[in-house]
């Protein structure tokens, strides 16, 4: 990477990692969940009550905020040349139900705080500096997951998102979305922006960072993310006159679809695949049940191998539903393409740690990020920090405050080394 003019002030700036902390503090509160977590849901009124906090606190800075519409929210900081392509940093504010207080949030804050401390040292950067917060990355309300940056890349289409239902099947996304009032009207469109590079600090979720006792992770890409649909029809009856022959038990045929999904998974090796949400009808203790519906989340480095994963799945389960006598239909309901990173802007975050001494890996990462439709139309790259014991996607979730200062002052350099950077090479 072409430095620019790199000097002592921007060699020696550091982000202010108690107000880190505060902001992320003041984020836990909305939706704070009984054992320590946060539950909030995109395009809920605690969705509402954050965004609110966010554009508050933006609003104390030099920029504009921009909300687009699909509820993307975008603070961009003027930098001296307008006709560069902008350097952009951001995740999402929305979690899982429950989830825990650091996914996603820690990538919005920690771009806040990065934001903030250049404009404390009172740095004009060369090229805008944009922070974001993309809607419902999650899905956990209204799925499917990565719905603002899907929309903003262009593989999901606007009009689709609005209609998604909620999980109940009450109400859709796009009345929701302009109900808490972050339908703006700034098209949602990357055709639109012009981007040098965009970042995503983020929490690694997984065991690696943590085990081998690294503070910062670099992925070169994110894994494929396929996601299905699975409906099984038996017949209910009575429970206790029906004899156990001939019934047509359509959870007893899921319980050994599920079996093949993990099966599958060991067997091909290089993947994972989990049944992570199920839903039975008429779920009551005596009546065999008649109808079942599933999800099937399969990821892997190769998205091929992914799929044939799930056509070998999908056999095994007609053939289970035959011998139990149930009627099965199953649809592909989702699927991100593995995607991988530009290789500059990796280099330039494992570097960064190296210059601030702070100990890096390069890695893959396992779970989805608004970085996987972003980097489709974007150079692209991701800072990740250690998951305390792994774990994410609970409420258990944490992350030691100094690993999130650590991250927060690697997409610092980033952000100064990127934005400074005067041509592309
Ligand atoms: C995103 O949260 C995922 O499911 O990996
Ligand atoms: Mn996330
Ligand atoms: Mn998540």
């Amino acid at each position: 990477m072409d430095d620019g003019h790199w000097n002592a002030q921007l060699d020696n700036l550091r982000i202010d990692a108690a107000r880190l902390r505060e902001s992320i503090e003041v984020s836990a509160d909305i939706g704070a969940t009984e054992n320590n977590g946060v539950q909030r849901c995109a395009a809920t009124d605690e969705d509402k009550r954050m965004r609110d906090v966010l554009a508050k606190w933006l609003g104390e800075l030099e920029c504009e905020l921009r909300i687009d519409e699909m509820g993307n929210m975008f603070a961009i900081r003027p930098g001296r040349n307008r006709k560069l392509g902008a350097v952009m940093a951001g995740s999402h504010l929305d979690t899982q139900r429950p989830g825990g207080r650091f996914d996603g949030i820690l990538g919005v804050l920690g771009a806040l705080e990065v934001m903030r401390s250049i404009n404390d040292a009172g740095i004009e950067l060369e090229r805008d500096f944009v922070v974001v917060n993309w809607t419902n990355e999650e899905g956990g309300w209204f799925a499917p997951a990565c719905m603002g940056s899907g929309v903003w890349a262009g593989s999901i289409a606007k009009e689709w998102a609005y209609e998604r239902k909620d999980r109940d099947g009450k109400t859709v996304f796009g009345r929701e979305l302009a109900r808490i009032g972050y339908m703006g009207d700034f098209p949602c469109d990357h055709g639109k922006w012009n981007i040098e590079a965009a970042y995503e600090l983020h929490i690694e979720q997984g065991p690696i960072l943590w085990k081998v006792k690294k503070q910062i992770g670099a992925p070169e890409g994110i894994v494929c993310l396929h996601w299905y649909d699975v409906y099984l029809e038996g017949t209910a009856n009575q429970v206790g006159p029906t004899p156990m022959e001939g019934r047509n038990d359509a959870l007893l045929a899921f319980s050994e679809m599920c079996q093949t999904v993990n099966k599958v998974a060991h067997q091909m090796g290089d993947m994972v695949a989990t049944v992570g949400e199920i839903q039975n009808y008429p779920n009551s203790r005596n009546i065999i049940p008649c109808r079942v519906y599933f999800t099937v989340d399969i990821r892997s480095w190769n998205d091929s191998h992914a799929l044939r994963a799930w056509r070998l799945m999908r056999r095994e389960f007609e053939i289970v539903a035959e011998r139990r006598g149930c009627r099965i239909r199953s649809e592909e309901f989702w699927k991100v393409k593995r995607a991988s990173f530009d290789k500059r802007l990796v280099e330039l975050v494992l570097e960064s740690a190296e210059e601030l001494g702070i100990s890096n890996l390069r890695m893959v990462s396992g779970a989805g990020h608004d970085m996987s439709e972003i980097s489709k139309v974007a150079r692209g790259a991701m800072i990740f920090v250690p998951s305390i014991d792994g774990r994410s996607h609970v409420e258990a979730e944490n992350t030691a405050w100094d690993d999130c200062a650590r991250g927060a002052n690697v997409l610092l350099r980033c952000i100064l080394k990127t934005s400074r950077q005067k041509s592309r090479s």
